[in-house]
This record gives structure tokens, C-alpha cells and sequence, in this order.
């Protein structure tokens, strides 16, 4: 399903140029949940980016389901986006003026489901991530694990094939950590691919395959 190579991204300051992604190269194979870890600012959340198709790469090649994406536009990025890929992001990423069910409508709304439907689907994943009774609160009014069940509620409802998941369990205390972990396994199980972020070794446990970073590189790769 994706398989990069000699990916590179750069930021550059007025001072300094960072290397975020130093010509890193793997692949990720249709159903697989394969976990990333490494230390803060090795760049595992920049990667996430283009992974999802929110940034594009300076320089290697992308290669989604087999066609080349590094170069697309922002257009192009978004339409393969919203058709294929789900975000669960570091920082939640709610829209503060909307409510929890209008959060999670969103991307059915992207992709032109109509409102009969988008309801079914909603309330489906809502009761599914157990904060159905919070449907109309606004996320400032929730508490930060009920805040990553709405991200993960949203991620999930347009059943995307790939799921991409920034330390999704980070901000939860372990029973909603473990919650979210399950959530996680079950779409893998029911065939999502799942590439998953984490610095505990605990969540990586879940997943088929560990790849460690250090410096915008790959050092390891483990079965599990
Ligand atoms: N928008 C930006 N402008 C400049 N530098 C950036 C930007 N985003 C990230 N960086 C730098 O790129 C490097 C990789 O950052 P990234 O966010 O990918 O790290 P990370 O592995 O996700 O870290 P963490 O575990 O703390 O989330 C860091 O050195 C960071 O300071
Ligand atoms: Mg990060």
C-alpha cells in the first residue's frame, strides 16, 4: 500500500535548516499495523504528514498503492485524502465551534454522504467509542480522553483503508488508552492498515512490526 524510499523533508529558519527525514526508505503492506518510534523531534510526526498526505516530501519517492504521489498538489493530495486515509492527530485537532456528532460528520460531509446516513454512521461510532452522551458538547467541555475518543470516532467513520494514529493513546490514562488500542486492532483485523506512532512500548506491542527512527532515519525494523 505504501512504500517510500529515500524520503527527505527539510524546514528551514532564517538560522538553521532542520533535517527532519534523511533519505528514509520502507514499506507498509495492505492490513498491516506497524508501529514507528523513536525519540522527541527524530521525525516521526513529519513523516506522519506525508504519509497522510498533508505535507508534501523535498525530495524521494511516495509511492501510494503503487503510484507516485510526492509530487502531487495540494488538490490531489486532498482528494486521495478524504477517499483513503484516516487521522488520529498528536494534538487532538477538533474544531472548537463545532460540536462532538458535527465533528465527527465532517469528513462524510468531504466525501458527499448524504444527511440520512451521515447520522446512522455517526451515532454508530459514537456508541461505538462510548461518548454518544456527550454528542452535543462542544470538545472544550471534554475531558482530553474523551476529546482522543472523538478524534479517533472521526479518524474511523468514513472506514478508511489506511489509518494513520500520532501517539493516539498519549493523552489517556490506561484503561482509555487500552480502549483505543482495542478499537485499533478490531479496523486492523476487519482489514485497515494501520501505521501507528507511539512512545510506549506497550501500545507498539499491538501492532505486526516495530520501525525505530534516530534523526530522520530508520535504525531497526522488528517483527513482532
Ligand atoms: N514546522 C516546522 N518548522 C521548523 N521545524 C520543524 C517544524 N516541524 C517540525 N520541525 C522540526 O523537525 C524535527 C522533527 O519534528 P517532528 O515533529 O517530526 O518530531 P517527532 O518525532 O514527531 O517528535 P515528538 O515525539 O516530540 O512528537 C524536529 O527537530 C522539529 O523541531
Ligand atoms: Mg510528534
Amino acid at each position: 500500500m505504501i512504500k517510500i524510499t529515500d524520503l527527505e523533508k527539510y524546514y528551514r529558519t532564517e538560522e538553521v535548516q532542520t533535517v527532519a527525514l534523511n533519505k528514509l526508505s520502507f514499506e507498509v503492506k495492505t492490513g498491516e499495523f506497524v508501529a514507528v518510534m523513536g525519540p522527541s523531534g527524530c521525525g516521526k510526526s513529519t513523516l506522519l504528514n506525508i504519509l497522510g498526505l498533508l505535507d508534501d516530501p523535498d525530495g524521494g519517492s511516495f509511492l501510494f498503492n503503487g503510484v507516485e504521489v510526492a509530487d502531487y498538489n495540494e488538490r490531489k493530495r486532498a482528494n486521495l485524502r478524504k477517499h483513503n486515509i484516516g487521522f488520529v492527530f498528536q494534538s487532538f485537532n477538533l474544531i472548537d465551534e463545532l460540536t462532538v456528532f458535527e465533528n465527527v460528520e465532517l469528513p462524510l460531509i468531504y466525501t458527499g454522504v448524504k444527511p440520512g446516513d451521515r447520522k446512522i454512521r455517526v451515532e454508530e461510532v459514537l456508541e461505538k467509542m462510548q461518548i454518544m452522551h456527550r454528542r452535543n458538547h462542544f470538545p472544550q467541555q471534554l475531558s482530553g480522553g474523551q476529546q482522543q475518543r472523538v478524534a479517533v470516532a472521526r479518524a474511523v467513520v468514513n472506514h478508511p483503508k489506511l489509518i494513520l494514529a500520532d501517539e493516539p493513546t498519549g493523552n489517556l490514562d490506561s484503561s482509555n488508552g487500552n480502549e483505543v488500542m482495542d478499537l485499533l486492532t478490531d479496523l486492523n483485523d476487519q482489514g485497515t492498515t494501520i501505521i501507528m506512532v507511539t512512545h510506549s512500548e506497550h501500545d507498539a506491542k499491538y501492532s505486526h512490526r516495530i520501525i525505530r527512527m534516530l534523526d530522520g532515519q530508520k535504525v531497526t525494523e522488528n517483527v513482532l
